[in-house]
């Protein structure tokens, strides 16, 4: 084993959905395609060094201290090692840290997963001698990392990206997100969003919780169908530079991946009063305005404020002005499109 094999370190961004992911088919497989893009200051920054040992155990860091999150990664090792074989004849030690506050509500779970699966495909390419810098390197990291949260497998690409099986591509399946990087109308190379902070608390309900409620959900075909239709017009809106169908594809994603979980069963609500508050003053700030704005919401209380560059100053300003005091301790996080994942050195 050459000294680049033992150790690999990697900063990976999270993403935010435009087109949500939500309910599965199969095990880390997506019930519906998605179209994300990853932020430039959101992101975890992890190092795996291969030990003595040979039963995958995990010492897990974060922030410099012991942390219990290693058990969730020796369950992931278990998964994986059988397209990992070299994973059994290891023990790990994983440091890792985020660039965003860990009480701040965001989902750290792409760019973790992300981070973790780019050091073990640089340690897999190196141990079998391949060169790191074909297609084949990203597609695999973005395989191993949706097995070990789907949304992960968007978070390895640059700017766009888009998962599962879709008319739009015919390599886009399943298995590993593809980048969306030919023809994108330069208006999204400036896209921005503004994070704003609502609750910190711990969600009522997980991820994994609220995609299972989608096998049984009433309208498990109608959201199959929304979400193929809204892919298919939000590409296009992409490539002609039409934002105001953007909006409207990007606003009917975030309500619907919402509505999905107040009608399961059983249903459960992430959005909080302020959430609505921020969502009711952002179309109202667009409509007298003129300014192409928008939000998006993961699966919390959040709320993702999208603009465009040229408009900065001024949705700056509103958001001081009108959405700040309805953020938790007046929080949010200034972020934008990112330039994807990057290998750090010792
Ligand atoms: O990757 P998971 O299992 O945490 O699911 C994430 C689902 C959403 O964030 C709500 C949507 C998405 O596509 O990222």
């Amino acid at each position: 084993m050459t000294g680049t094999a033992k150790r690999a370190r990697w900063r990976c961004p999270s993403n935010i959905a435009l087109v949500k992911y939500w309910g599965k088919r199969n095990f880390q497989k997506p019930m519906n395609p998605s179209l994300s893009f990853v932020l430039g200051n959101s992101f975890t920054e992890t190092s795996v060094e291969l030990v003595k040992g040979s039963e995958h155990k995990v010492e897990f860091f974060f922030d410099g201290l012991a942390n219990n999150f290693g058990e969730r990664i020796e369950k992931y090792l278990d998964h994986i090692s059988a397209r990992l074989h070299w994973i059994d004849k290891f023990n790990f030690r994983i440091h890792s840290r985020n660039s965003f506050p860990h009480s701040a509500g965001i989902a750290s779970s792409a760019s973790s997963f992300g981070a973790l699966a780019l050091c073990l495909t640089e340690i897999d390419f190196a141990l079998s001698g391949k060169e790191m810098n074909g297609s084949d390197f990203l597609q695999k990291a973005s395989d191993l990392a949706r097995m070990g949260s789907g949304s992960a497998c968007r978070s390895v690409y640059p700017g766009f990206s888009i998962w599962g099986s879709t008319q739009l591509f015919e390599s886009c399946g399943d298995e590993f997100a593809i980048p969306l990087t030919e023809g994108i109308h330069p208006f999204f190379s400036g896209l921005r969003d503004a994070i704003l902070l609502v609750d910190s608390g711990a969600k009522e309900v997980s991820s994994s919780a609220g995609h299972r409620l989608m096998d049984e959900h009433l309208y498990h075909r109608s959201r199959i169908a929304q979400a193929h239709e809204n892919i298919n017009r939000l590409y296009l809106a992409l490539l002609t530079g039409d934002r105001a169908k953007f909006i409207d594809v990007v606003e009917n994603e975030a309500l619907s991946l919402h509505a999905m979980m107040m009608t399961s069963n059983p249903s459960f609500i992430l959005l909080k009063p302020n959430s609505l508050e921020i969502i009711s003053r952002i179309r109202r700030f667009r409509e007298r305005s003129k300014i192409p704005v928008c939000f998006t919401i993961d699966a919390g209380p959040n709320i993702h404020l999208l603009y465009f560059q040229e408009h900065e100053l001024d949705v700056k300003a509103f958001v001081e002005r009108e959405l700040l005091v309805f953020c938790e301790n007046g929080k949010w996080i200034d972020d934008q499109i990112g330039a994807g994942p990057e290998r750090l050195k010792d």
